[in-house]
């Protein structure tokens, strides 16, 4: 019977594309979880970071002995890693900072951002 052929053949491409159709809405979802820390990282900044560091190309200027935040992200050195360091136990001439490792990662996925 072809009809009933076809009704197979049908079904076995739905089946076929199945993942394929949940594997993009998980890189979707994956990409809007992203998205999501970088905006949190990016309201955290301008309330806590902007008064010594250039945070973005909105901002005209900090402080001449912070770096900018896309001088910093150019640096090989800067990786989630090293910034989830850093942002733990700030040194230099970092005022000492108590953010939450959620905070942490928000801004950490902000600066990266700003990689070019
Ligand atoms: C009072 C001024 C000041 C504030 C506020 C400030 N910083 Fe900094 N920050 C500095 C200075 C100065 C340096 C350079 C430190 C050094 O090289 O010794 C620096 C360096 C950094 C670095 C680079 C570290 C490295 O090894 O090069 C990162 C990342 C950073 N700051 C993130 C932040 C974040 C995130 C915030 C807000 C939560 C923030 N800073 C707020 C002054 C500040």
């Amino acid at each position: 019977m072809p009809d009933q052929r076809l009704r197979v053949a049908a079904a076995c491409l739905v089946v076929a594309l199945l993942p394929m159709v949940a594997n993009m809405a998980h890189a979707a979802e994956a990409r809007g979880a992203e998205a999501a820390k970088i905006a949190a990282g990016a309201e955290l900044a301008k309330r806590h970071c902007t008064s010594c560091h250039v945070i973005g190309p909105a901002q005209t200027h900090g402080t001449d002995q912070a770096p900018t935040w896309r001088e910093i992200a150019a640096r090989p050195t800067t990786t989630p890693e090293f910034l989830r360091g850093f942002l733990s136990h700030p040194h230099g001439g970092m005022p000492p900072l108590t953010l939450a490792n959620e905070q942490i990662d928000d801004l950490a996925a902000y600066i990266l951002s700003l990689r070019q």
